[in-house]
């Protein structure tokens, strides 16, 4: 299991607004084939800060939902971001537990929804096995996860992607896996789930959504930034890579035919 301490993005406040963003950026990609119109009660594991959980709970308005995570301050600020949508209300509940060791019976819910959690555990299968054994049987799930060899910038970026490899490079060495995405599909058939479905979902902006390209551009910007204290720490890169990174991300930023692209996976399944 990725532990509290070698946590890439951190826990601070700058991170858990930056889990917000993302979610409201990506919801159009993100939802699009997600479905539990059929589903009365899912899980979301490693909900962090109720970002996700919110659209969820907008979205299947009869839906009641239970949040993990094993972070007590994400749950406090999940807890206080849905606490503000007033259509949520009585239907959620949020859990510290350690999604590895479920306290829950088996064939407890009807659904579950993870999203950008297994690429930062050292045991994504164990995972999996846990959230099948608390589904009942025909219950869907919907994994979103990275692939992070597809990150482009154009004009080339060449310390941006140094810096990207460095940032990688230490999530594995810390027990998690970025590039998690193409493997989804492979640990759901070996533990059983059926009607397994993989796409891969595509930002990609240039001169045609210019206010999108600069939203995700500060996007990935932020999220960029976010690693850069751990690295350090980690002597994994240093102050001048750091800067140079920002240098190119600000000019392509601002560059009239600038390119940002990212693709990632998101697989479904039924138990
Ligand atoms: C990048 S955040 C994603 C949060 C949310 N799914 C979203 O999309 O906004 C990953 C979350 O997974 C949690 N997490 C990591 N390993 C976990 C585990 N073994 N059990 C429960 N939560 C875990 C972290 O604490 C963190 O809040």
């Amino acid at each position: 299991m990725s532990s509290i301490d070698t946590y890439l993005h951190g826990y601070n406040k700058t991170e858990q607004q930056r889990l917000k963003d993302q979610a409201e950026l990506t919801e159009f990609v993100i939802y699009q084939d997600v479905n539990f119109q059929e589903s009365k009660h899912i899980l979301e594991v490693g909900c962090g800060v109720g970002a996700q959980s919110e659209i969820l709970l907008r979205r299947f308005p009869k839906l009641k939902l239970t949040g993990i995570d094993m972070s007590h301050d994400q749950l406090q600020a999940a807890r206080e971001n849905l606490k503000n949508s007033n259509f949520s209300e009585d239907r959620y509940e949020m859990i510290e537990m350690n999604a590895e060791k479920m306290k829950f019976d088996s064939y407890y819910f009807d659904g579950a929804f993870l999203c950008w959690i297994l690429e930062h555990v050292k045991n994504p299968t164990r995972i999996l096995s846990e959230v099948r054994r608390v589904l009942k049987p025909g219950s869907p799930i919907y994994i979103t996860e990275v692939m992070n060899s597809s990150f482009f910038l154009d004009p080339y970026a060449p310390h941006v992607w140094k810096y990207w490899m460095a940032f990688n490079d230490f999530q594995y060495e810390t027990g998690g896996d970025p590039f998690i995405g193409a493997k989804l599909g492979n640990f759901l058939f070996s533990l059983g789930f059926k009607n397994i479905t993989t796409s891969v979902k595509t930002w990609h902006f240039d001169n045609r959504e210019p206010k999108k390209r600069q939203q995700m551009m500060a996007f990935w910007t932020e999220l960029l930034k976010s690693g850069a204290p751990a690295l350090l720490e980690h002597k994994k890169v240093d102050q001048t890579l750091v800067e140079k990174m920002e240098e190119e991300l600000e000019q392509i930023s601002t560059d009239p035919n600038g390119v940002i692209h990212y693709s990632f996976m998101q697989a479904s399944a039924i138990t």
